[in-house]
């Protein structure tokens, strides 16, 4: 939550859906006292028309006792269950550096150490002969994105130093009063961002990772990648990627703020990037860009503060600061320094925005894949994979009022292709379509391309497009452009492999974009939390899910519902639509994926609504199917500018699980959000990350002024101590079973 400033740069016309439609006819009571029924479990749709999965739904239901709420300082699991650490921020991954002092006292070397906010991430087993295996073995990787962020004061002995007049020791998100940052900490920034990938090995029942493993590496902010795209549009997708490191445009360095990932039909890895656009500056009086690169950088909030000659300053790091000549520094300052693009790095920003393929099994060159789009990406989740048709991937764009998109291939499945690597990348990820969502009030939506030759975004007037390649780097535009649905935060993807259908998290928006007046049928909350902490708008987010016309990736009409309002539940029944209890309530769901072995939709948070009442959890959910439910009618109510406004907003909602099919499974260390989540093949294994325990810390002053609002995983007795550190931990049953089930 911290990794989001106040990033609403939406600010084309695109509206909600404000048609008031016929009241509905079934009334939340009726819901609630079980009209519509809780979902059976043995009435789970399995998918025959997507043959080929190895997945099944749930034989029996959820059987681990619910974990209350908890603002305790460790994880909570169900009785039956335990967890180990198996890797935290600043674990070595080579033995010929130091164990992590966890005192900030790190050298340069934070490319051969784990890397800091474990994020999205997923597992990969090792066949004998050394390469990706479909069937389970007792090795295998773990590549893990870290997310990483502004607040690096961690890993400083005094936390972030600015040098600036106002002595300021750091900023989230803030204006840096732009001293001369030193060099070692900036470098230590830069690496501990990007992807780490490391060899686990598995011994009786448990898995540890491998230091000095052949497999270890890390991805950073500075390691060389390759920009990938359509062969038509390559020349001038260049154009737009020239820097003084590469004046040809056709590789860039390194990867930022890797949030969710996708794992592809093939066995490689997405690494998705979000957060990107705050690590650039414009440092005072610096020349102005021209008036369309200033538009796009406004639209992605690209050091938004400095877009002119009069810039003052920019959020960002000040990473440019230690020196104008050593472009590991310079390549930040992103103002037009020299005669043209090619003496400077004002395209840097365009370098980043992409998902990043990576062969965690190799140490090939990662390819940043332009025709899935640049935006604030969250994660890309494959939908089942049908052989002898195309892929679609969905994506969702992370910021306030964006967009939900899909990539679909050009080229159609092969199974021939698993274990492919990045070749198997080029065939699929490169050509291609791209599409935002538009949901219509009535339950529908459809699937519009975002193509040059669409009039609506070749003559757009608040964007000139050059061309296809200048829609799929600026596809926030183009999607303004077709009047894509503005959505409440879009977080992660999840297909559930019993059906096909598509669930995404929405996590929470406020109340500057959604008011009883300003929702429509899929955002359709506008509300005040009454009790402790009092957000507005949609503090507590929502879950929505799809099913394409006749499940085809190519389809361009679907039918949603929502799977799942978050709620405290002592809220009003006009807010708690889903019926959620002390059990199961939670807010700003953000991490979701389906277990493939068991058909778990699990749900984690990152919240900073109901933080007073329990930390960030996990849960457990059986679900349904798109239009389990029925249509409601919300009663939205919530002061605005100092009067009370009500309207009502039609939406549909899945059917209610209640307590039976969605349960609270963990709940985290105080401050940190939940996120990422794998398994081995048996389903007897989980991995899931503790992001950035502690958040809240702050750091001024001294190593002795640092206040940790945690000591995990160092209380829990893994390493050292004192600073909190992100982790992956492995969670297993005591009996050896199946988790969940
Ligand atoms: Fe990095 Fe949108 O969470
Ligand atoms: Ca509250
Ligand atoms: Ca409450
Ligand atoms: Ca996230």
């Amino acid at each position: 939550m911290a990794h989001h400033p106040d990033d609403n740069t939406n600010v084309s016309n695109n509206e909600h859906f404000n048609d008031v439609l016929a009241q509905a006819s079934i009334s939340r009571r009726s819901l609630f006292k079980g009209g519509v029924g809780l979902l059976a479990v043995g009435s789970l749709p399995m998918l025959a028309a997507c043959g080929g999965s190895s997945s099944s739904a749930p034989a029996a239901g959820l059987a681990f006792t619910a974990v209350g709420k908890s603002i305790l300082d460790n994880v909570i699991l169900p009785p039956g269950y335990t967890y180990t650490v198996l890797h935290a921020t600043g674990d070595r991954l080579v033995s010929s550096i130091p164990a992590y002092s966890n005192l900030g006292t790190e050298t340069d070397e934070w490319s051969m150490r784990v890397g800091d906010h474990h994020d999205g991430m997923d597992f990969y087993y090792i066949g004998a002969d050394g390469k990706y295996s479909t069937k389970p073995t007792d090795r295998a990787v773990l590549a893990v994105n870290h997310e990483s962020s502004a607040d690096a004061h961690f890993f400083h002995p005094n936390g972030q130093t600015s040098n600036g007049v106002n002595g300021k020791k750091f900023s989230q998100f803030g204006n840096w009063d732009l001293g001369t940052r030193p060099a070692l900490e900036v470098l230590k920034e830069i690496n501990h961002h990007g992807v780490s990938v490391v060899e686990l090995r598995k011994s009786d029942t448990s898995w540890t990772y491998v230091v000095d493993s052949l497999y270890n590496r890390r991805v950073t902010a500075q390691t060389p990648v390759r920009i990938a795209g359509p062969a038509a549009h390559m020349d001038d997708i260049k154009n737009f990627m020239v820097t003084a490191f590469d004046t040809t445009g056709a590789t860039a360095r390194g990867t930022l703020n890797n949030c969710g990932h996708g794992i592809t039909p093939w066995g490689t890895y997405l690494a998705c990037e979000e957060n990107w656009a705050v690590y650039f500056n414009m440092p005072v009086g610096s020349n102005a860009v021209d008036a369309k690169t200033a538009e796009s950088r406004r639209r992605y909030g690209v050091a938004r503060a400095a877009l002119s000659a009069t810039a003052t300053s920019g959020s960002g790091q000040g990473w440019y600061t230690p020196s104008e000549t050593d472009n590991r520094f310079s390549r930040w300052n992103i103002a037009p320094i020299g005669s043209g693009a090619a003496d400077d790095f004002r395209n840097e920003p365009n370098t980043f925005g992409f998902n990043v393929e990576i062969d965690p099994l190799t140490n090939g060159t990662p390819a940043k894949r332009v025709a899935m789009g640049r935006f604030a990406h969250e994660a890309a989740v494959f939908g089942l994979p049908v052989v002898g048709k195309p892929l679609a991937v969905y994506q969702g764009c992370d910021s306030r009022n964006e967009y939900i998109y899909k990539f679909v291939s050009a080229a159609n499945w092969d199974e021939k292709d698993i274990g492919g690597g990045m070749a198997a990348g080029d065939k699929y990820l490169n050509e291609g379509k791209l599409y935002a969502a538009k949901f219509n009030a009535d339950g529908t939506g459809t699937w519009i391309e975002l193509t040059i030759t669409d009039p609506r975004i070749s003559g757009y007037a608040t964007y000139s497009f050059a061309n296809q390649a200048d829609v799929f780097i600026n596809a926030r535009h183009a999607a303004d452009a077709v009047g894509a649905t503005k959505m409440d935060r879009p977080e992660w993807g999840a297909v559930n492999p019993a059906n096909g259908e598509i669930y995404m998290t929405l996590t929470n928006n406020s109340s500057a974009n959604r008011t009883p007046g300003k929702t429509d049928a899929v955002n359709p909350r506008g509300y005040a939390d009454a009790d402790g902490k009092k957000g507005t708008g949609n503090p507590n987010g929502h879950i929505i899910r799809w099913k394409e016309k006749d499940n085809l990736s190519t389809a361009t009409a679907f039918n949603w519902d929502i799977f799942l309002f978050g709620a405290e539940e002592d809220m009003p029944a006009n807010v708690n639509l889903s019926g959620l209890t002390a059990k199961n309530s939670f807010s700003s769901p953000d991490g979701l994926w389906f277990s493939k072995a068991t058909g778990i939709c699990w749900i984690q948070t990152d919240d900073g609504a109901y933080t007073d009442e329990t930390n960030c959890m996990l849960l457990a959910a059986i679900p349904g199917k798109v239009g389990d439910g029925s249509k409601i009618s919300v009663e939205n109510k919530m002061v605005v500018s100092g009067t009370e406004v009500t309207a009502k907003q039609d939406t549909f909602i899945g059917a209610a699980l209640g307590e039976a099919n969605l349960r609270r499974f963990l709940v985290a260390p105080k401050g940190a959000e939940v996120t990422g989540i794998t398994e081995t093949a048996d389903g007897k294994t989980i991995f899931v990350n503790i992001q950035h325990p502690g958040e809240n810390t702050t750091a001024i002053g001294t190593a002795t002024d640092f206040t940790h609002t945690s000591q995990w995983p160092g209380n829990a007795g893994y390493g050292p101590k004192g600073r909190p550190r992100s982790a992956t931990i492995v969670i297993t049953r005591t009996d050896g079973g199946v988790i969940g089930l």
